[in-house]
């Protein structure tokens, strides 16, 4: 399918650009009295509700968008991609988390192999040992049952397993199978991390889970070597195969590191790190913290996903509407980010995860077969949840820049709370913000209905808001392992409809092994300079003083 006309050389490329212009003419406020309009933009699946009527686009924009769609092949690439075949061409990899997640019985090939039995040989595994662990057949060194995990990871080996434990912490049948137990994360390499994952953690019931897919991760590699001391200095280096487990594609090197390899859970070269939540990167410690019931629920949430993916025509389906949408608003009409907003606490890191899965995929500056882009692709990613973010950036969304904002609400709230004497809910409470902001958004304040409320006319212009802000709103039936789960599936799927509309590779990320090897020459550097007292040598003069200046200061 590789061809090197760009999507932005194509007539439906053309034709939506010449669109536009019909679009800045008409504010949203017009768009939304036609509620024949509305009602074609909301798509219902499995109790999952789209509301897209607030996008800057009319019946018309979609066809143009669908006719986009066909331009850029995103049909068969969606195929390809669930045949196994080596979308990741720059790696030579195919892209399967699908298989990750997929029923016992299905068939899914990676060159000519069903990946399918060896997915499920590990979660057989993982139920396993998470079993033994939680019911204490799996004891530590000193004979003690482990309560604490910590899973040692950057990136895709933690962002995406955060984002899943946070919202399944207060999930009320999740945490009836975690008491008693903790889900630590340590990532960052600031020994900060390190201090507070340690602090008040006893090793004699500690396990640690080395999660990374290279097992070259300089981050986790030196967070893996600081815990293995940890936990051999308080009870012995043969406390280590006790425990530290790991998880990773490179087997050779956990055995190296000096984890025994039957303690190793394997996933495979087809899984993006980005992508691998699915994988023993999160179903290890997901199970352990909720037991493997819990994750399997969520591992179906995801699968339903991909199924309505791969088979729901366009018009209704939920990753390929919110992907095109997405490329609409980037490409055409001009807005670079895009804000996550749920209206849920528990949503509290996914944000952070698809900020990982949107920019590291999309954020490409060159097209599949090598040539640089005359667009651009990929968003900026930010949220926070609601209401928190409308005390925060909020002001900037509605008066300053236009950020399309994605609404995330829940109908039934994890943790219930009517307190006697109120008016609604707690939870009705938040939900009231999710349902005014969008329409906050889109039909604004105008002057004349300022002077109307005799707002004195020096401050017109201060309170007067344009409107014409576009948001979508996404809102799931509740929040347990099944929903996270599909939550998480949609918004791959959509981040990678974007890239194959933009005719990018989403499976790749080069973009960022130059700040590593660079890091790699900084490193040696400071190592001569401390232990042999060498000059520096070899940066330009700002690195050079910044570097003087840092020796001298740390030394002293
Ligand atoms: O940040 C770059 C990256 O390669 C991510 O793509 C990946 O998720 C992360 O580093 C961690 O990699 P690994 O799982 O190999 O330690």
């Amino acid at each position: 399918m590789a061809s090197t006309t760009l999507i932005c050389e194509t007539e439906p490329w053309k034709d939506l650009r010449a669109h536009v212009d019909d679009l800045k003419r008409t504010h949203l406020r017009e768009l939304l009295k036609d509620d024949k309009r509305s009602e074609s933009m909301t798509v219902e699946f499995d109790k999952i509700l789209l509301d897209y009527s607030r996008q800057r686009a009319t019946l018309d924009t979609l066809e143009k968008l669908n006719n986009l769609a066909e331009a850029a092949h995103l049909k068969e690439k969606i195929d390809r991609m669930f045949n196994g075949e080596r979308i990741n061409t720059t790696e030579n990899r195919s892209v399967l988390h699908v298989a990750l997640r997929a029923p016992r019985d299905s068939v899914i090939n990676s060159d000519g192999k069903n990946v399918v039995p060896d997915v499920w040989n590990v979660l057989d595994k993982i139920r396993d040992f998470s079993n033994r662990v939680r019911t204490g057949a799996w004891l530590g060194a000193t004979g003690k049952a482990l309560k604490d995990v910590v899973a040692i990871g950057i990136g895709g080996s933690f962002l995406g397993p955060l984002f899943v434990h946070t919202a399944l912490l207060t999930d009320p049948e999740a945490a009836g199978f975690a008491k008693g137990r903790r889900l630590h994360f340590l990532a960052n390499v600031d020994p900060i991390d390190v201090a507070r994952n340690i602090e008040g953690l006893n090793p004699e019931t500690a396990l640690v889970v080395v999660v990374s897919k290279t097992f070259t991760t300089a981050e986790t590699m030196l967070n893996a070597r600081t815990l293995r001391q940890w936990i051999s200095a308080s009870l012995g280096p043969q406390a280590v195969a006790k425990h530290m487990v790991a998880v990773s594609t490179n087997l050779k090197l956990v055995e190296n590191f000096g984890i025994d390899p039957t303690n190793a859970f394997a996933f495979w070269d087809w899984v993006g790190g980005r992508y691998s939540v699915c994988s023993a990167v999160g179903v290890l410690p997901l199970s352990l913290q909720y037991g493997f019931d819990v994750v399997e629920r969520f591992l179906s949430g995801a699968s339903s996903i991909d199924q309505h993916f791969r088979s729901a025509p366009f018009e209704k389906n939920l990753p390929v509407l919110l992907g095109l949408l997405s490329v609409w608003n980037v490409s055409f009409l001009g807005y670079p980010a895009r804000a996550i907003l749920p209206y849920s606490q528990a949503l509290e890191k996914f944000a952070p995860h698809i900020q990982q899965v949107s920019m590291e995929s999309n954020g490409k500056g060159v097209s599949i077969d090598g040539v640089p882009l005359p667009y651009e692709a990929g968003e900026i990613d930010f949220g926070e949840p609601g209401t928190n973010g409308q005390h925060s950036f909020y002001q900037l969304i509605h008066q300053g820049r236009v950020i399309p904002c994605d609404f995330i609400g829940v109908v039934k709230s994890q943790q219930p709370v009517y307190l006697k004497g109120e008016v609604v809910s707690n939870h009705d409470e938040l939900m009231s913000n999710f349902f005014a902001q969008p329409d906050a958004l889109a039909y604004g304040k105008t002057a004349e209905q300022l002077r109307n409320e005799n707002v004195p006319d020096h401050l017109i212009t201060h309170k007067t808001f344009s409107g014409n802000r576009p948001s979508l709103s996404i809102l799931l039936p509740s929040l347990n392992a099944y929903n996270i789960g599909q939550l998480l599936a949609i918004y791959e799927h959509r981040i990678a409809v974007e890239g194959f509309v933009w005719g990018i590779n989403s499976f790749d990320q080069w973009g960022v092994e130059l700040g590593k090897s660079l890091a790699t020459q900084v490193r040696k550097q400071l190592h001569a300079s401390r232990k042999k007292g060498e000059a520096i040598r070899g940066f330009n003069f700002s690195t050079t003083k910044l570097l003087e200046k840092y020796l001298q200061a740390s030394s002293e």
